[in-house]
């Protein structure tokens, strides 16, 4: 059944859309004639315009649109942070959004535009703020839209003359890789998951952080030394990707969570979503990019142990690093992006048929929702959110790229529609808080334009493309493919001790998430002690006493809400897996 957005969507598109379509039947490609890909691709860039111009109209140069109210949040510093703490109080913002924006201007052929933006950046982006950032974040939206930007304005096609532009964004870049350095100072080199922008890591600074969050750096980080001549962030990017792999389990797994300074695990259970996903994509991308058989090897291995310990059919769940066994059964998101991965492996029959599942969720309920429960067959009850996520749209355009099927343009328009039905506001582009009743939300992430417009663009005008092979970071900001990226380094370029690590007093300070961990419950059916996740809920007493049910919290093994037993302890009841 397709969505009510999809379906209202299309009436709306009326007269024109009706002798358009008259076009495409007589056209050969099955469905999708010229026609109608220009349409679409039209289509697709006033949304991009729609959420930009609002963005600079009403936000700029603070970090995002809260299209609703039409104002702005200088979001940078609450990216990953749940708790919003330590958050600054003297901080206006770094242009996040037009940071973002600019590679997708140059993909829609806007170089005016792109020289405007590169030029403000130039003149007015500093990165000496008081502002505690997420490394993870940081890495992947500011500096990748740095260094894929001043890629993109010293290429040839761009327009921007040689006088105008000398190497501004490099600098910035440079800038920002070096406020970055401090984190990696531990003992394992593993980084902390947040630094201060201007005064390096803070005293007490959490030492949890994510497979994710410390094993996908190394394409921007790379980049940056590629382009600098500077080994050090290279260096900083690639010596925790080698601690990161040696903790795998036996069975080629890793967890979720992890602390810096003992490199010990701290969550047993991964997948291939929220916390992991782009420690894998990385791996391969690394290899594409910089040539480097060691991420092959790492990628293979780890792709195989994902085939084999995470895949169902088409589905894929999380399991316990240690023993391969299943421990949530959860659709998310963020998973979405897997497919796309798999068509760069050339894997694209196990690409289609996850993709395949993924569109079914996405005509049933219009969107994707962030997480579904596959054991029960029902939303998450409390992740009912679709923050206008590019993930589907991604591999949507890479499975149209190997294939050529007109399908999955179909698709594409789909998500168009839906996107514009459900998310369009006057003022850009809102997230839904619900998926069940499309109740939007004041926020405009920055990803909607670096990778949402982006890839659906893409999927129907890939001129980009023709001329040069790039990499998509994982915030969809292009890396070219270079030959010379690919020359063996001396050994020098890299040296082991380049970094001086502080001295062995570093605290050990779990963050609040990792110190929720359930307890094992009494009746012995919790999987694991230290398995925790996004739906936990603690009990309401530290010893579990109760009275009454709501007394009880959700427990984290299973996102079961616990009950109050006989004896007067929460515990778990109902117990499927
Ligand atoms: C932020 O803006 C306020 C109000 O315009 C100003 O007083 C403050 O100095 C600015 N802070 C920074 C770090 O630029
Ligand atoms: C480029 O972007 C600007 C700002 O959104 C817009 O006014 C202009 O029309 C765009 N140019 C093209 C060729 O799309
Ligand atoms: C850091 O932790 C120690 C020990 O818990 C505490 O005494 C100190 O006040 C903390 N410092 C800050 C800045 O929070
Ligand atoms: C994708 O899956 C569909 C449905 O099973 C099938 O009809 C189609 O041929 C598949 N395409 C590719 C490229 O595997
Ligand atoms: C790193 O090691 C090399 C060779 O072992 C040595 O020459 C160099 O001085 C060391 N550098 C630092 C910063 O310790």
């Amino acid at each position: 059944m397709p969505g009510a957005g999809s379906a209202a969507g299309a009436r709306r598109r009326g007269l024109l859309l009706l002798l358009l379509l008259l076009f495409a039947f007589s056209a050969p490609a099955a469905g999708f004639g010229s026609a109608k890909k220009a349409y679409m691709k039209e289509k697709v860039r006033k949304m991009f315009y729609h959420a930009y111009e609002n963005y600079m109209a009403h936000a700029f140069p603070h970090d995002e649109l809260k299209p609703l109210t039409k104002t702005f949040t200088d979001s940078l510093s609450e990216l990953g942070n749940l708790k919003l703490e330590h958050l600054p109080q003297n901080y206006n913002g770094s242009a996040l959004t037009l940071v973002e924006s600019l590679s997708s201007l140059v993909i829609l052929g806007n170089y005016t535009e792109f020289v405007k933006g590169v030029l403000w950046l130039s003149d007015n982006l500093r990165f000496d703020v008081d502002a505690r950032v997420n490394l993870f974040e940081c890495n992947i939206r500011v500096l990748g839209g740095l260094v894929s930007a001043h890629i993109l304005a010293t290429d040839s096609k761009s327009r921007l003359e040689h006088g105008l532009y000398k190497n501004q964004l490099l600098d910035l870049a440079k800038d920002l890789g070096q406020r970055f350095l401090p984190a990696f100072e531990t003992p394992t080199g593993l980084p902390y998951a947040w630094i201060n922008l201007k005064y390096g890591v803070m005293e007490n600074e959490t030492t949890e952080t994510s497979t994710s969050g410390c094993g996908s750096l190394i394409l921007e980080m790379g980049a940056l030394s590629r382009l600098s001549g500077d080994p050090r962030f290279e260096a900083a990017a690639l010596r925790a990707l080698r601690k990161l792999w040696s903790m795998r389990s036996p069975l080629n797994l890793l967890g979720t969570n992890l602390d810096v300074v003992t490199g010990e695990w701290i969550e047993y259970s991964s997948g291939i979503g929220a916390g992991v996903d782009s420690f894998y994509e990385y791996l391969l991308k690394a290899y594409v990019l910089f040539g480097s058989d060691e991420f092959w090897e790492m990628f293979h291995s780890a792709y195989l142990a994902v085939q084999k310990y995470f895949r169902h059919g088409p589905w894929y769940h999380e399991a316990d690093m240690r023993t391969g066994k299943a421990t949530y059964w959860q659709l998310t998101s963020l998973q979405a992006f897997w497919p796309g991965l798999q068509i760069l492996v050339g894997d694209i029959a196990a690409a289609n048929s996850s993709h395949r599942e993924f569109f079914y969720i996405w005509e049933r309920f219009g969107v994707l929702p962030e997480r579904y429960l596959l054991d029960h067959n029902m939303l998450h009850p409390t992740e009912k959110y679709y923050p206008l996520r590019p993930e589907f749209a991604e591999s949507t355009f890479y499975l149209y790229q190997a294939t050529k099927d007109p399908w999955y343009m179909k698709v594409g328009e789909t998500i168009v529609n839906s996107l514009n039905y459900n998310t369009r506001v006057d003022s850009g582009f809102a997230s839904i808080r619900d998926v069940t009743t499309m109740e939007l939300e004041d926020h405009q992430h920055s990803f909607f334009l670096s990778e949402t417009c982006k890839y659906l663009y893409l999927l129907f005008d890939d001129s980009f493309l023709a001329d040069e092979n790039y990499v998509f970071t994982t915030e969809g900001h292009p890396l070219p493919i270079k030959i010379s990226w690919h020359e063996k380094l001396p050994a020098a370029y890299i040296p082991s001790n380049w970094t001086s690590l502080k001295g062995g007093n570093l605290a050990v300070g779990l963050s609040a998430l990792s110190q929720q961990v359930c307890p094992a419950t009494s009746s012995g059916l919790s999987i694991s002690p230290q398995i925790e996740s996004a739906c936990h809920v603690p009990d309401l007493h530290s010893d579990h006493r109760c009275r009454i049910d709501d007394e009880c919290g959700i427990d984290s093994s299973n996102c079961r809400k616990r009950v109050c037993s006989m004896a007067g302890y929460c515990g778990l009841w109902l117990f499927v897996l």
